[in-house]
Parts: C-alpha cells; structure tokens; sequence
C-alpha cells in the first residue's frame, strides 16, 4: 500500500492511505487555484490547522454531507460540533492520537486562528501525520520556527511547508525550515492563491535542491505525489 497526496491548492491536500481518504484545510469555495469542488470530494476525515476561513473553509458542510470526522485543536473541534457536525476529535497541541488509518500529532505554529465569525479558534497547528510508515509534516500557515529541527528528529519523508509570505513563512526561511526538518521531499504550497504571496516554485526547488539533500515536488492543483509504504 502506498500514501497518495494530491493537492487541490493553496494549503488543501487530500491523503489516501491507511485506509482511509483524509482532506487537509478543504479551502476550495472561493479559492480561484482549487482544482475541485467541495460537493465531489468524500473524506473519512477533514484536519483543519486552524480557524481562518482560507483554512476551515468548507469543512464543516463536507462534514454535514459526508459524515466525515473533524480533527482540529479543542476549540475548532467544538465550535464545528455546535454548527451541527457530529463527529469530532479534538486534540491539541503535542498531543496525537491512532486513528484507524494512522496516527496525527499537532505541531505548533506561529500563527492566528480566529474563526470567520470572530468566535475564537484556539491556537493554530501544524500536523505531524504518520500513514502506512511514513511521515508527513504540513507545517500549516507558521512562521520559521527552531523546534522544527526537533520534528525533524522524527524522520520525516515529506514536508508540506508554506512559500507565500506576507502570511507565512517566504521562500528564504522556508528554505531554512528544509535545512532544520531535513526532509526526503518537499512540497511548497500558499503561494500564488492571493496577489500578495506570488511566488516562484522554480526558484525555491532549485535552491532546495542546491543547498540541501530534500527533493523538492511543485504540484499544481490537482496533481499527486505518491510515496510507497515503509514499515
Ligand atoms: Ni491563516
Ligand atoms: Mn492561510
């Protein structure tokens, strides 16, 4: 069995593995890069990292209309359970849990997190996903911070990291955060949805592959990345 992570744009990926179809930060009404709708995708389970709309966005009716389970911080997790959705696992931050298809830690992220209607959103996180042996890191929106060399520690095959600035992390201390994870691979992801974090992919992978060991994987919308199970 293999681990299947397609990216629908911005900081949404769906990952296939482990049994299960999990959806990343399902921002796909309104956003001009998602390569698909929210009314066609069919998760087991939706991560949000935190509560910004370009994040929760359709979350919480693809939960309604699958059944699918929500895995975000505390606070998420509750206010999606008092907007009708009724299965939810909160955690927080460091803590993880095995689910069925694999494990999820949440990582820290220098970041917000309040929700679309102001309600607060607890802190933002990234994920630390172990599916089928193999370990992804989606650092999420979060500035560059040194305790991902302690991620990192864990092995980590792919890093799902920010490129956008203005928001997040830029290209510069993303390349940085490569340096402290040490990652196999690398997948740049929130540039170019908004005019403020245009960014060139090219350029990054180029000096990635130049001033570290990681590869560095550009997925356009819709595009997959497959990674073959380790035990
Ligand atoms: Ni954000
Ligand atoms: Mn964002």
């Amino acid at each position: 069995m293999s681990v299947k992570l397609t990216y629908y744009g911005h900081a949404c990926f769906a990952i296939e593995g482990g049994g299960a179809v999990l959806i990343i930060d399902p921002f796909l009404s309104g956003n001009p890069m998602a390569a698909v709708q929210a009314a066609d995708v069919n998760p087991d389970y939706i991560l949000i990292s935190h509560g910004h709309g370009d994040h929760l966005g359709d979350a919480i009716p693809i939960a309604k209309r699958t059944g699918a389970t929500i895995i975000s911080n505390f606070e998420i997790a509750t206010y999606c359970q008092q907007q009708g959705v009724e299965s939810v696992h909160p955690l927080h931050i460091g803590g993880g849990f095995n689910f069925p298809f694999g494990r999820v830690q949440l990582t820290i992220a220098h970041h917000g997190s309040a929700l679309p209607d102001g309600s607060y959103g607890g802190n933002p996180a990234g994920f630390l996903l172990t599916i089928e042996g193999q370990t992804i890191y989606h650092a999420c929106d979060t500035g560059l911070f040194y305790d991902m060399k302690l991620i990192g520690e864990k092995g980590v095959a792919v890093a799902i990291l920010p490129i956008g600035d203005n928001f997040t992390m830029g290209p510069d201390d993303a390349l940085r955060a490569v340096q402290l994870i040490e990652p196999q691979v690398v997948i740049p992801i929130h540039y170019d949805t908004f005019d403020v974090i245009r960014q060139d992919p090219q350029t990054f992978a180029q000096r990635v592959e130049q001033k570290t060991s990681a590869q560095c994987i550009i997925l356009k919308p819709g595009e997959s990345y497959e990674l073959p199970a380790s035990s």
